[in-house]
């Protein structure tokens, strides 16, 4: 683990032949499939994100703006008044609907409400690590041998099992994209979706990608675009609802701003304190706390001699709070984000050099929207008493309970 912006720097900035992440997330291979981006390393990485960049460009989230605004308006209004509820699964709702618009192109109907069960059955089974580790630990083919053996077992009781409900779920998502990959190559709906630009991409080679690469490139946007967003977005509310000169600062601002509303894509550039605060909360509560590479080759970091085959981790949570970079670190002082610009190598929520997280400013842009329409609209208080911690969820860390809040108003 290093925690020095230099030591992350010699991390970041080296030969990614060198270094590998796909190979050191490797243990994700039985959730996301072995063609995911998250998973590759090489030539095939570099290609897949080539492919894959255009469509998180920074402008073309504008055409997103909407969509997210209009999802998380709906949302809000299903919200129960004055009745405690988890803040966290409804933003999993709000930023689950988004990515299936935006990146898949679908909106409701049957084949939307069943990719969209599996996929929140798919997130809550990744969500326990004991699970995690006994579904992913083994690989996929292992696991698939077994679940076939337990399926025909008597009574069928082997489908209730973990691995095999995982499997099961993780099947018939696939069985989900494909026959929609299939169908958008036979009618191309010229949208705006992630998938109908990555169907018309083609590499240098003039390569499309292929089914099965397309389906994993899905999911694997699907699964990581809405869970790492959403929790960050319920650590975002908690600090607004336990720092109340900060709510108060952020909510002026986007009154300013947005007026009436809804939000649109123009507003997300002038809530300069916003995005202060959600970067402040990045930096006290990272949701992913370490990013991971695996050294093909012996190498020295920071002086430190490491053989081949180590895995070198860059700890995000650490380098947030070291006293010698972020004065009175444990404080949340948003105002440090519009005094002094950080370098990607004492802050870095999305990781960092040719790996770094691909969905960054979508998930940024996203945020906003989604925060500025929860200001405007509803007014949220943390139920009295109520002490939050830091939890576990697969390898991310969420507030507790999924954070309780009330609804006393909407606005
Ligand atoms: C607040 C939200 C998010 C956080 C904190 C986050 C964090 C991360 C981190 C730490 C990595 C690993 C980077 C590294 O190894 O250096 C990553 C990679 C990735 N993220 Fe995100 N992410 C977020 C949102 C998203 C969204 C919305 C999408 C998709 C729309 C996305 C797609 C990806 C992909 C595809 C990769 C793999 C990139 C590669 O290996 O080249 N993420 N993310």
């Amino acid at each position: 683990m290093f925690t020095h912006p230099n030591a992350v720097k010699e991390i970041f900035v080296a030969d990614p032949e060198e270094l590998y992440a796909g190979e050191a997330n490797g243990f994700m291979e039985g959730l996301l499939g072995k063609n995911s981006l998250l998973l590759l390393d090489g030539t095939r990485h570099r290609r897949e994100r080539k492919l894959m960049m255009p469509s998180f460009h920074g402008e073309r989230m504008t055409a997103y703006g909407d969509v997210m605004a209009d999802v998380t308006s709906r949302a809000i209004s299903r919200w129960p008044l004055n009745e405690r509820f988890a803040i966290e699964p409804e933003m999993q709702e709000i930023t689950l609907d988004v990515m299936m618009r935006t990146v898949f192109g679908i909106e409701e109907g049957a084949g939307f409400d069943r990719l969209r069960a599996l996929l929140a059955g798919i997130v809550g089974h990744a969500a326990s690590p004991l699970l995690l580790m006994l579904s992913l630990g083994m690989s996929p083919d292992r696991i698939r041998k077994i679940c076939a053996k337990l399926d025909v077992a008597p009574f069928g009781v082997g489908r209730f099992l973990p691995p095999v409900s995982l499997f099961r779920m993780l099947q018939e998502t696939d069985a989900l994209l494909l026959a929609e990959i299939a169908r958008r190559r036979s009618s191309p709906s010229k949208g705006n979706d992630v998938l109908s630009t990555l169907i018309d991409a083609r590499d240098d080679d003039g390569h499309p990608l292929s089914d099965v690469e397309l389906r994993d490139t899905m999911f694997t946007l699907l699964f990581t675009g809405h869970e790492t967003p959403a929790m960050t977005l319920a650590w975002v509310v908690f600090r607004l609802l336990t720092e109340p000169a900060v709510f108060e600062a952020v909510k002026d601002e986007v009154g300013r701003v947005v007026g009436q509303g809804p939000v649109r894509a123009e507003h997300v550039g002038q809530l300069p304190y916003l995005d202060a605060t959600i970067k402040e909360t990045m930096r006290l509560c990272p949701t992913i706390p370490i990013v991971v590479r695996k050294l093909k080759r012996p190498m020295t970091i920071q002086g430190l001699e490491l053989p081949a085959g180590v895995v070198a981790s860059p700890c995000v949570y650490l380098t947030h709070r070291r006293g010698d970079i972020w004065e009175d670190p444990e404080r949340f002082f948003p105002e440090r984000f519009l005094t002094r610009r950080s370098t990607p190598y004492e802050f870095f929520p999305f990781g960092g050099g040719v790996r770094r997280c691909l969905g960054m400013a979508f998930a940024n842009f996203e945020m906003k929207i989604v925060l500025a329409e929860i200001l405007r609209q509803a007014t949220l208080t943390i139920p009295q008493g109520k002490q939050i911690k830091v939890v576990r969820r697969g390898v991310a860390l969420a507030p507790s309970e999924g954070l309780p809040v009330l609804l006393t108003a909407r606005n």
